[in-house]
């Protein structure tokens, strides 16, 4: 016989856990990956922190804006835990990511409500970490010699259905730049590719549950080189050509990448692949070599501008998207000049932009020579503007274009459904009367693309669902 408990006694009441990530995309997969880990933990997700049995903080330690947040967020935490501690409920509070990574166990020193710490590369040991948190402050930050990775569950078809038809895939962790401003090398480690057959396991499992686009992630992730199962070491555009045969999956993208591993073969991939979207995302930084030299960039700008030329000769519609940061120490005006002007030369489809933050333990940490404050907010203004003069002119280009988009949900208004063209341009567009949204969700459609409206396209739809699965101009 079966006991039935009333559905608010808490002994039945599944657990609750609420993830909050900041920072990058890779944050955002985590996130995803963990609570896959704590669904099967019994664990339901939940939008609203101050109703959970669980908090995971995923956090960014990029910037010091980025790490900060995350102190005044468990103070926020840190009030509601008591509140509920008074009520007889238990409340765990976890710090995950980059500052996890950075900072370990000064976290709890310095926020002692904080229970757990776990660094990016221990996810995988969870829910053992959780069970020893109940009793004691836990730290893990090492760089277990397992892989994470064979030890998250593959998520359900459930699960990735959920999440929509674009999803990411992590192919290679780390970084072995060690750009001088930079503290991924240090949180997240040395650069470490996954193995083919993993990769590809995990892509075919995806496209079964319906997903139509993949982006590939990874810190340097075009320094990609996985093992295959024949011992053979494949290259980010090797992958890419095997990814594009798995069947249902109708586009490919990675991100991020630096210009010194943009081989050849990556190129002639944007050329070759029709499901490999017209869109790179290649971070140059900056635009002086003095600075590029000082920031151990180990690129000069010519080198970006060659890579920018040869792919667009190839691949003339490309997106070009980049990073970039102003006031590096010793930057000078003609320095950031030269910023600007590589800025005029390339022409941005978007890009985004931070005023340089010395975070610990980095090389250019220790350099003098500081830009002042209100001269890094003046560049940071004119760069800005600069990049949004192109990328408007790039989004305004688009209009009157039909372009192929992929619907992933629901757009802001009723009977309107919202998707990516294949340069990630948000689309709306109305469906036709009488359709369910649902209908559309994961179809691909030429949509022709009428007008822009604050930051986004509007179109209507010229093609039946499904007739255009291809990515770049339709006309
Ligand atoms: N200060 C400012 N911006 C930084 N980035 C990385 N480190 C720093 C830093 N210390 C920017 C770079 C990078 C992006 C993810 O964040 O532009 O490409
Ligand atoms: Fe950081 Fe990217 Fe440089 Fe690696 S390549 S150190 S992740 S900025």
């Amino acid at each position: 016989m079966t006991v039935q408990f009333p559905p608010d006694n808490p002994e039945r009441r599944a657990k609750r856990a609420h993830i909050k990530s900041f920072g990058c995309q890779m944050n955002v997969h985590d996130a995803e990956r963990m609570a896959d880990l704590l669904a099967r933990e019994g664990y339901e997700a939940t939008e609203n922190a101050d109703d959970a049995d669980l908090v995971i903080l995923n956090t960014c330690h990029i910037r010091e804006k980025a790490a900060e947040k995350v102190y005044s967020e468990i103070g926020r935490l840190r009030v509601r835990k008591e509140e509920r501690a008074a009520q007889g409920k238990e409340t765990l509070i976890a710090v995950a990511g980059c500052v996890a990574q950075a900072e370990g166990g000064e976290i709890i020193r310095r926020a002692p409500t904080v229970d757990l710490v776990v660094g990016p590369q221990s996810y995988h040991r969870l829910p053992d970490l959780l069970k020893d948190a109940r009793g004691r402050k836990t730290i893990d930050t090492d760089f277990p010699d397992e892989d994470k990775f064979d030890h998250l569950p593959l998520p359900s078809k459930k699960r990735l259905m959920a999440r929509g038809p674009s999803a990411f895939l992590t192919v290679q962790e780390g970084c072995d730049k060690f750009c001088s401003f930079c503290v991924v090398p240090f949180t997240r480690g040395a650069e470490v590719s996954r193995p083919v057959e993993a990769v590809l396991a995990e892509a075919n499992s995806m496209a079964e549950a319906g997903v139509k686009e993949i982006m590939l992630l990874g810190q340097n992730v075009n320094a990609y080189h996985g093992v295959a199962p024949d011992g053979s070491v494949w290259s980010l555009a090797g992958l890419l050509e095997s990814l594009s045969e798995i069947d249902g999956l109708a586009r490919l993208r990675y991100a991020t990448s630096h210009p010194r591993d943009m081989d050849e073969a990556l190129i002639l991939a944007h050329r070759d692949l029709p499901k490999l979207m017209p869109y790179l995302h290649l971070p140059v930084q900056a635009g002086s070599d003095r600075i590029l030299r000082a920031m151990n960039r180990k690129h000069k700008a010519a080198d970006y501008l060659r890579i920018i030329e040869r792919v667009r000769s190839l691949r003339p519609d490309i997106a070009i998207t980049s990073d970039f940061i102003v006031g590096f120490p010793g930057e000078t005006d003609a320095d950031f000049e030269d910023t600007m002007r590589i800025v005029r030369e390339v022409g941005f489809a978007t890009a985004y932009s931070f005023k340089y933050s010395a975070r610990p333990g980095t090389k250019a940490a220790e350099a003098g020579d500081a830009v002042p404050e209100a001269v890094k907010t003046a560049r940071l203004h004119a760069l800005q503007a600069l990049l949004l003069e192109q990328q408007n002119a790039f989004n305004a280009a688009t209009i009157g274009r039909t372009v192929p988009v992929l619907f992933e949900k629901p757009g802001r208004h009723a009977g309107q459904v919202a998707g990516k063209s294949p340069y990630l341009q948000a689309v709306h567009v109305d469906i036709p009367k009488g359709d369910e949204i649902s209908a559309w969700l994961g179809r691909i459609a030429d949509v022709r693309i009428t007008e822009l409206r604050s930051n986004s396209l509007h179109g209507e739809i010229v093609s039946p669902v499904g007739e255009a699965d291809r990515g770049g101009w339709a006309a």
